[in-house]
């Protein structure tokens, strides 16, 4: 089997071509990335060099590129992570959000149909989705469900929400064989240092304000990432055409609880004085639309696939630390940007 992976160069897409080269010796992964400021190369370098294994640098806004692509690869599924995944650029650029998470999916949708020409028998579209597209819950105990209507606020969330339509609608009409997850709030290791907990991280090494948005109230439900990477596993091998699935960690932390734990570990790892770290908490005006609780309920995935979070969140958090403090390069070639020359010093010339 030949897989196409989109965004693998970024944080979840990297977990999960390195858990599908690693695993499957059999299947052929191609990983397509733009290699935008949230692509990185240097998170694959440990299967880099795999015999299964090969990188393309392409735009999923390309039409034409992809067809090509999909012409002379004749890929038999498609795992498509590409996108652009922060909410705060969304609210400043929106645009960039709408070509590459809507135009982006239905161009790969397209390619995907042609190339396929209607037969779908051992083809899949795997579509790896979000649950802000569910829009905002209150401070209760409600949780998303695969049945949720659809109630997106902030240019990402509704951009992947028109992208999960689109791949629904593909379905439908064509008969094509698509799968969607939802998942909530990823976090480890590789994750771009614009998001809450790496940020934080960095920031607390460097003895920097770490920005609180708001009251530091809203509350998110967070997963280990490698823990998603073995749900795309089960869902991409065992999910019914036409299906979805929520991915959870059924873990709830309001921002402040969170940073706070982090500061105790923080303090911990770094032989700091107890309560040092805390210090560097500075509250900052609220990101605009902000939403106040996500909270997944996986039942389905548990009841139908067998899946079940494998971490404890304390033991991740540690776990994540551990790695960010150990991979100090990593960090600072992507805060000084010289994670953007590794194509052109490794890749262009092969
Ligand atoms: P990321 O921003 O770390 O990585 C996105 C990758 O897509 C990057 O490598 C980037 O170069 C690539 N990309 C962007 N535009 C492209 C284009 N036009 N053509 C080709 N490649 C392009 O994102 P992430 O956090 O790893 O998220 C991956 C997917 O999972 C996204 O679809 C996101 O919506 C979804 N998701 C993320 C989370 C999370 O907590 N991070 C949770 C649920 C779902
Ligand atoms: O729920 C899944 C989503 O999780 C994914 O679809 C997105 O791609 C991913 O970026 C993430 O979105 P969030 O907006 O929840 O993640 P972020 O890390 O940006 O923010 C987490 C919470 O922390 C959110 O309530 C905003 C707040 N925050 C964030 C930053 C960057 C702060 O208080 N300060 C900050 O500096």
């Amino acid at each position: 089997m030949k897989i196409l992976i989109t965004g693998g160069a970024g944080f979840i897409g990297s977990h999960v071509v390195r858990r599908f080269v690693t695993t499957y010796s059999n299947y052929q992964i191609v990983n397509l990335d733009k290699l935008t400021y949230a692509g990185n190369l240097e998170n694959l370098l440990d299967v880099e060099n795999s015999a299964n294994y090969k990188f393309v640098k392409g735009d999923i806004v390309d039409a034409d590129f992809l067809q090509n692509l999909f012409d002379t690869e004749q890929f038999d599924a498609v795992i498509h992570l590409a996108a652009e995944s922060h909410v705060d650029r969304s609210i400043s650029n929106p645009i960039e959000f709408v070509m590459t998470n809507v135009v982006g999916t239905v161009n790969l949708l397209n390619a995907a149909k042609t190339s396929w020409k209607g037969s779908y028998n051992s083809k899949r579209f795997y579509h790896v989705s979000t649950d802000e597209v569910y829009g905002s819950l209150g401070e209760g105990t409600e949780m998303f469900t695969e049945t949720t209507a659809y109630d997106p606020h902030s240019p990402y969330s509704a951009s992947k929400a028109s992208s999960d339509h689109f791949v629904r609608a593909y379905h439908d009409t064509y008969g094509m064989d698509c799968v969607i997850s939802n998942c909530s709030n990823n976090y480890g290791s590789f994750h771009f240092p614009e998001k809450l907990i790496p940020l934080s991280i960095h920031n607390i090494k460097q003895n920097k304000a770490i920005p609180i948005y708001g009251k530091g109230e809203n509350i998110r439900d967070w997963l280990w990432v490698e823990d998603h990477a073995r749900a795309i596993d089960v869902i991409f091998h065992k999910a019914k055409t036409g299906s979805t699935y929520n991915i959870g960690g059924h873990n709830e932390w309001t921002n402040i609880d969170l940073i706070r734990t982090l500061c105790k570990v923080m303090d911990k790892k770094l032989n700091r004085e107890e309560g040092t770290s805390e210090k560097l908490i500075t509250y900052v005006t609220d990101r605009a639309g902000h939403d106040l609780r996500y909270a997944i309920d996986a039942t389905k995935l548990k009841k139908d696939l067998g899946w079940e979070p494998s971490l404890q969140f304390e033991e991740g958090l540690e776990k994540t630390v551990e790695w960010y403090l150990k991979n100090e390069k990593w960090l600072n070639n992507v805060t000084s940007g010289n994670y953007q020359h590794y194509y052109e010093e490794q890749y262009q010339n092969r």
